[in-house]
C-alpha cells in the first residue's frame, strides 16, 4: 500500500462518518480521480468503502490487519506505536528493530510483520511465523538504567500483554509464565525475546520482540500438545490490530513507571495473581544444570522465589520452568 493509500485509510479509519471527496482532495492535494484510485486500491485489498452522493466516502470495516492506518487510530499512547514500521514479510522483526536502533530510531518505535522467514524465539529456537494469521512484532526501548535492570522487562511487557488480552477476551483466563510466556489452559499462546545492547552502567537499547497466536486454526502437529492459538481458544477471530493497539496502550504507562520505580514491586501484586507457577512445584532447566522446588513468588528484581527442599529460598534470575506433573 503506498503512503498516499495508507494515510487516506487512516484518515477513514479515524473518523468513521462519512469524508467527502472534495475534503480528501483538500487534505491530501490530489485530484478527483487520485481519490477514486485510491479508494480504488483500497476496495482491492479488502476494505468494505461506501460512497454516498453528496456525502462522501465511509469505511464499513476494518480489516483487523496489524498495519498502520489501522493501529494509530487505536493508540492511547504518547510514544509507542508512533513511529510505525509495517513489512509484510521479513526475516524477524527483532533484526530490523535493532537495525533501526542503530540508526537512532526513536524509542516506542514499532517493526511489525505479516509473516517472518527467520522468526527467532529464545535459547536459539524459531519461532514460527506464517502469513495474515498472528501478531510479530518489536519495540524499540531505550531505557536509562544500568543494564541489571533489563531482564525485568521481559515479566513487565508480559504483565501488559497480560491485561491487553484479558481486556479484549477476559473468559480467555490467560496466564503468565515467568519468565516470558503467557498461556490458556496450559498451552503456549504468546512469547517474549529481549534483546538488548550495554554497557554495565549503560543501556543503549533494548529491542522488545513479542510473537502471539492470533487467529491460527490449527497448530503444527510437533506443537499441538504445548502451542494455542486466541482462535482455537475463543473460537472466533480477532482484530491484531486491537490486540497490537492494546498492548501498546497497557505498556507505555507501566514502562513509565518501572523507569521511576527501583524494580517490580509495583506491579508484583498484579503478576503473582496471574502466574501459572505460583505455589506450583516446578523444575527449573538452566544451560547446565536443573533445580526443583516449590514457587513462593516473584522477587522484586523479577527473580523467581524458588524454596527448594532443603527448605531454603533460592532467587533464580533464568531458565525454563516445567510444573512438576505429579503434582499438578
Ligand atoms: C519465545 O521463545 O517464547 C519468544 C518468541 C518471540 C517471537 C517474536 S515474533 C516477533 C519477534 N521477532 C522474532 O524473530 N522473534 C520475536
Amino acid at each position: 500500500m503506498n503512503d498516499v493509500t495508507s494515510q487516506i485509510l487512516k484518515r477513514l479509519a479515524t473518523d468513521l462518518d462519512f469524508l467527502s471527496g472534495e475534503a480528501i482532495c483538500q487534505e491530501f492535494g490530489i485530484t478527483r480521480s487520485a481519490v477514486w484510485k485510491h479508494i480504488s486500491l483500497l476496495r482491492a485489498d479488502g476494505y468494505h468503502i461506501d460512497a454516498v452522493s453528496g456525502r462522501g466516502y465511509h469505511l464499513v470495516a476494518l480489516t483487523g490487519r496489524p498495519i498502520e492506518a489501522e493501529v494509530q487510530p487505536l493508540l492511547a499512547s504518547l510514544r509507542f506505536g508512533r513511529n510505525f514500521h509495517y513489512h509484510a514479510v521479513t526475516i524477524s522483526t527483532n533484526l530490523l528493530a535493532k537495525k533501526l536502533a542503530g540508526e537512532g530510531a526513536p524509542e516506542g518505535s514499532v517493526v511489525v510483520a505479516d509473516c517472518q522467514s527467520g522468526g527467532r524465539g529464545r535459547m536459539g529456537r524459531t519461532w514460527v511465523s506464517p502469513p495474515g494469521v498472528n501478531l510479530y512484532f518489536s519495540l524499540l526501548l531505550r531505557p536509562e538504567v544500568p543494564s541489571l535492570r533489563v531482564p525485568q522487562l521481559t515479566l513487565l511487557v508480559a504483565a501488559a500483554i497480560h491485561k491487553a488480552l484479558n481486556t479484549l477476551s477476559p473468559a480467555l483466563s490467560p496466564m503468565i509464565k515467568w519468565p516470558n510466556d503467557i498461556l490458556a489452559r496450559g498451552k503456549k499462546l504468546c512469547g517474549v525475546l529481549c534483546e538488548m545492547q550495554s554497557e554495565p552502567d549503560m543501556t543503549h537499547f533494548v529491542v522488545v520482540g513479542i510473537g502471539i497466536n492470533v487467529n491460527q486454526t490449527e497448530m503444527p502437529p510437533d506443537l499441538a500438545e504445548s502451542a494455542t492459538s486466541l482462535f482455537l481458544e475463543r473460537g472466533g477471530l480477532f482484530s491484531r490490530a486491537e490486540i497490537l493497539a492494546s498492548i501498546l496502550n497497557h505498556f507505555e504507562p507501566l514502562y513509565d513507571e518501572w523507569i521511576l520505580q527501583n524494580d517490580l514491586a509495583f506491579i508484583l501484586p498484579y503478576i503473582e495473581k496471574h502466574s501459572l507457577l505460583q505455589a506450583k512445584k516446578v523444575t527449573i532447566e538452566q544451560v547446565n544444570r536443573t533445580l526443583s522446588g516449590a514457587v513462593s513468588g516473584i522477587a522484586p528484581g523479577g527473580e523467581l522465589k524458588l524454596v527448594c527442599v532443603n527448605g531454603q529460598t533460592m532467587l533464580v534470575s533464568s531458565g525454563e520452568a516445567h510444573l512438576y506433573k505429579n503434582y499438578l
